[in-house]
């Protein structure tokens, strides 16, 4: 296994490739080739189906090149493998083999291309630039925030890890008190929305009894935090990975509960959630945990580990009157007040129905601190995205609200948290990077 040092794909428009292949001449032949080419660059390599994973998974190169036969884990294997865990890299396959079989096994494990064997310049160069621009657009679909956006230092790699492979790990903790007021809605499309290139998201379902992520993403548990329940203390981390979910989008998910007596398990310690996430958080950029609106000892143990917290109300008297509650609970908690962002949710777009509600001012007044953001009620896109179980950040037309507020949530937590880390000193890019957030009473 073998990596060029300092190279992470964050080289700006540099094609970063990982070449596969258990025949060293052969390595060196489509490594000696790609050094023609200014804008393309061989990060690493590797020899074993096995070691490619492990290599991709550090390295997260944009293009991988992968032998087919290769002694203890095919090329076809590792693919499947990588493409699960590194969703931004494409693989291109390489066989002797014109087999439509071997083919058709190849494309269902997640290769983007084929390449023959012995390949010629041209083919190789015009197949690597052709999957790269595809993916890059599928890529950016994925991730709604434009990596141009955010400037990355030489000193860091656009995958958020340090050199032993930490990730920055926020804990992000959506939390109402009030019932209905758009938690799991926000944490789907948070943690949907801060995923981006190299970036690793995980959304817990914390909402241990009557927990919807799943209903929400449109995936069936088949595997849930309750088979994590015996090893809360001294987690196996391998038994976490296969217990995660991986959703279409790839993000990763931990499914709550089946069923609301089953929570009764993992409850019986109160800061069972918070200890696993805990244990795995060096592994993520970001945690986004959904949670229920019943205030007890397992939440307050989220509360403590996050690096924010998401508090979520709508413009009514009771939500408002419960915000207030919560956060002198945070007051007595002796939680900084950035630990804390507002999101006002639901708000009537509609100047009658405004009426009814209260407006944003005094909110602000009441509550003492300024709303962070404010989503609109829009019935008929939610509703329609929760029936067609889509993310709304992944559809379409992101200028549209409820989507663009979302998005704008998600870009401010992307920021608060990871954009000073990336951007370095750079003050004026992170300035720039930052959502143009229509709070209240002001326009920035
Ligand atoms: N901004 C919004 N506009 C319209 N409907 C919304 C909005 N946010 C959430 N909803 C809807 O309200 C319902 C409750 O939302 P949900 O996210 O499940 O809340 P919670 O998790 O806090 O109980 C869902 O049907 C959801 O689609
Ligand atoms: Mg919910």
């Amino acid at each position: 296994m073998n990596r060029a040092s300092g190279n992470q794909g964050n080289e700006g428009d540099i094609i970063t490739i990982m070449l596969v292949d258990d025949i060293p001449e052969a390595r060196e032949n489509i490594k000696k080739m790609l050094a023609f080419e200014p804008d393309m660059k061989v990060v690493g390599t590797a020899g074993t189906g096995r070691e490619a994973v492990t290599l991709a998974k550090e390295i997260r190169p944009n293009i991988i090149i992968m032998d087919i036969n290769m002694p203890d884990m095919d090329g076809i294997q590792a693919t499947t493998l990588i493409t699960e865990a590194v969703p931004t890299v494409a693989v291109i396959m390489m066989s002797v083999q014109n087999d439509p079989d071997y083919l058709r096994r190849a494309m269902l494990a997640g290769a983007k291309n084929f390449l023959p064997k012995p390949v010629s310049m041209d083919e190789l160069y015009n197949t690597i630039r052709t999957v790269h621009a595809r993916n890059r657009a599928l890529v950016k679909n994925i991730n709604p925030i434009d990596p141009s956006t955010i400037t990355t230092s030489s000193q860091t790699t656009r995958s958020g890890s340090d050199k032993d492979g930490n990730r920055a790990g926020h804990v992000v903790v959506v939390y109402s008190p009030q019932g209905g007021a758009g938690c799991t809605t926000i944490a789907t499309n948070l943690a949907s929305g801060v995923m981006k290139e190299g970036i690793r998201a995980l959304l817990v379902d914390a909402d241990l009894q009557f927990g919807d992520v799943g209903v929400f993403l449109n995936m069936q548990a088949q595997s849930t935090i309750i088979d994590l329940a015996s090893n809360v203390d001294d987690l196996d981390t391998e038994l976490f990975d296969n217990i995660v979910m991986t959703h279409d989008t790839g993000l990763k998910v931990l499914m709550g509960p089946a069923r609301p007596e089953m929570a009764e398990v993992i409850q019986s310690n109160p800061a069972a959630v918070a200890r696993i996430i805990d244990q795995v958080r060096s592994q993520y950029d970001f945690i986004v945990v959904d949670t229920s609106n019943h205030l007890d000892e397992t939440l307050v143990s989220l509360f403590d580990i996050a690096s924010k917290i998401v508090l979520v109300t709508t413009p009514t008297l009771v939500g408002v009157k419960n915000v207030r509650f919560v956060l002198d609970l945070f007051d007595q908690l002796e939680y900084p007040a950035d630990k804390v962002m507002l999101v006002l949710n639901r708000v009537p777009s509609d100047k009658n129905l405004q009426k009814f509600t209260i407006a944003a001012d005094r909110i602000e007044k009441f509550l003492r601190r300024s709303i962070d953001v404010q989503i609109p009620a829009d019935e008929f896109t939610t509703l329609s995205a929760l029936y067609k179980g889509v993310l709304m950040v992944a559809q379409r037309d992101r200028s549209r609200s409820p989507m663009r507020e979302l998005l704008q949530l998600s870009e401010l937590v992307y920021s608060k948290l990871l954009g000073n880390q990336i951007q370095g000193d750079d003050k004026a890019a992170e300035k720039s990077a930052l959502p143009k957030l229509s709070l209240f009473g002001r326009k920035s």
